[in-house]
């Protein structure tokens, strides 16, 4: 990953993200290739349960398995001129009582309008994310050298092919059709594919993207009245949980033999992970669809105090945790520390990390057995 450097990039220039959105591919484009520099790892020593949590995991993750096709009821009617999708009210009031904002004295169909598309926006990029997660898993199975991880990341593997099929099947029956991927997303995706370190996909993927998911999906979840959005999501954050669950013990594990070095090249890809994901929820592509100026958006929205975006803050409550429970928040001089407080969710850091709070979105009743930790 081209790691950025904090100090160096003004990390609240709007036209550094509008640049980068400018670097969309070919709204066409069917294909994306993306060069994998990491090498397929066979081991030869089958022993299973030698990481006896890795084991936990694995036994839970086969039995929790469900179909999307016969799981979930897809009669459901979606009416989206009366469906509210979740919006939050802070960002509500600070995009239409607004002078400076170019939403100010926005109709109420208009302001409809924009919710309908960032919902619509949203679940495309969670559909583009579970992609990401299944070709990183997929190159977990290969890179990992431990038994029980290619055990454990061949289920993720097969739980992930079922969420791009489901937020995918979700968009086009029910929302109409998909916005294509982000340009921060997708190259926060190829940086952690391209990256030749096995523990930089956990990182990238397991911890900071599947992290941000599993607390949007939760958000998205515990609101919508949609009862078929509630029923998938409820399904896909049970097996979130376990995904989260294996980033941390296995990255715990990594961690623990490592130099101060090392350690700070995890804690700047962290930082890096996290700041791409921040501009990605600018959601540029829905101004330019609403025909709102995407620039004046982008600067309005930079410019909103981090006390006001409840939601956005929201989103880091798992990511600090888990990267507490790994070391990294406090490594070396506390670097990763410093940056989570300058952009304000630190506050998260005694959240309950997800190797102790995956049991509770379990589906399977009674298999609360819990993992080593
Ligand atoms: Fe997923
Ligand atoms: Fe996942």
């Amino acid at each position: 990953m081209t790691v950025t450097d904090p100090h160096a990039i003004d990390v609240n220039d709007p036209d550094r993200i509008l640049e980068i959105a400018k670097s969309n591919v070919d709204p066409d484009e069917v294909l994306h290739a993306v060069k994998d520099n990491a090498d397929a790892l066979f081991t030869w020593d089958y022993g299973k349960g030698q990481r006896e949590a890795l084991d936990k995991l694995y036994e839970k993750a086969k039995r929790s398995q469900w179909n999307g096709s016969t799981d979930l009821d897809w009669s459901v009617e979606v009416d989206l001129d009366n469906y509210q999708p979740l919006t939050d009210p802070f960002e509500t009031a600070y995009f239409y009582e607004n002078r400076d904002s170019p939403c100010y004295g926005m109709s109420d169909e208009k302001r409809h309008e924009v919710d309908i598309e960032s919902f619509r926006w949203s679940l495309s990029q969670f559909m583009h994310g579970e992609q990401g997660a299944l070709l990183c898993t997929a190159k977990i199975v290969e890179t990992v050298p431990w038994i029980d991880a290619k055990y454990y990341a061949a289920t993720q593997v097969v739980d992930e092919a079922r969420h791009v099929e489901v937020f995918s099947r979700y968009t086009s029956e029910k929302l109409g059709g998909a916005y294509p991927i982000n340009p921060h997303l997708r190259l926060l995706l190829d940086d952690i594919i391209n990256d030749s370190r096995w523990d930089m996909t956990y990182l990238g993927m397991q911890i900071m993207v599947e992290g941000l998911a599993l607390a949007a999906f939760g958000l998205v979840h515990s609101t919508t009245q949609e009862p078929l959005l509630k029923q998938m999501l409820r399904y896909v954050m049970a097996d979130e949980a376990r995904h989260v669950a294996f980033g941390v013990l296995s990255l715990q594990e990594v961690y623990d033999g490592m130099s101060s070095a090392e350690i700070r090249e995890r804690q700047e890809f962290a930082f890096d992970a996290a700041l791409r994901m921040r501009d990605r929820l600018m959601r540029q592509e829905v101004w330019e669809r609403v025909g709102v100026d995407q620039r004046g958006m982008v600067s309005h929205l930079l410019a909103m105090p981090w006390e006001m975006k409840e939601f956005q803050r929201l989103l880091f409550a798992k990511i600090v945790p888990n990267c507490r429970k790994l070391g990294l928040l406090d490594a070396g001089d506390g670097w990763l520390r410093d940056r989570f407080t300058d952009i304000g969710v630190i506050e998260y850091e005694h959240h309950e990390d997800t190797t102790e709070e995956y049991v509770s979105f379990d589906l399977v009743e009674g298999d609360d057995a819990p993992l080593a930790s």
